[in-house]
């Protein structure tokens, strides 16, 4: 897959942050998280913007700055994990970059996630099985899967480069 810019998707706690930062250093791209740049552009975090604003919202915001990033070449975009979910969002998204899903059991995400209450819409573990259920098929959209449930971050950032040919 020859690309220049590669969007990690995928449900909470499956890592894309980490493997974004691990990715741009091997690829020697940048990277950019878009939850940490609606949280600067805000400068309020997330769990205030659900709160004061609710989550259209943010919506509304993730997909901007996936608009503002469309120049952007030779980056690694960590995306939140509704973001691919949002028709609008995904659809930018497919037309921009290689996608990579990164996945594990849910479970596994679940044993992930800190209970820091950083995420809204992680409080409710019934409901967020829920949501990653119903999210399933867009995340089933993007152009590689990779499980994250085994394995290093350096492992999986071996088999996306291997995918780019890099
Ligand atoms: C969300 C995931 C979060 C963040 C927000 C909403 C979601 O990102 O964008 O809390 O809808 O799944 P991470 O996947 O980086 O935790």
């Amino acid at each position: 897959m020859k690309a220049d810019k590669v969007y990690l998707v995928g449900f909470m706690g499956a890592g894309k942050t980490s493997v974004a930062r691990a990715l741009g250093r091997r690829l020697d791209w940048k990277t950019e998280d878009i939850d940490e740049r609606i949280e600067r552009r805000e400068r309020r975090d997330i769990r205030s913007i659900f709160r004061q604003e609710g989550e259209p919202y943010f919506r509304a915001l993730e997909r901007s700055e996936i608009i503002a990033l469309l120049p952007e070449r030779g980056v690694v975009v960590a995306t939140g994990g509704g973001t691919f979910a949002d028709p609008s969002s995904r659809e930018l998204i497919l037309r921009d970059g290689a996608v990579v899903w990164l996945d594990a059991s849910f479970p596994t995400l679940l044993e992930r996630l800190p209970v820091d209450g950083r995420r809204p819409l992680a409080a409710d573990r019934l409901e967020m099985e829920q949501l990653y259920n119903q999210r399933l098929s867009a995340y089933r959209s993007a152009h590689l899967r990779i499980d994250t449930g085994r394995g290093s971050v350096e492992h999986v950032v071996d088999q996306i480069a291997d995918w780019l040919g890099a």
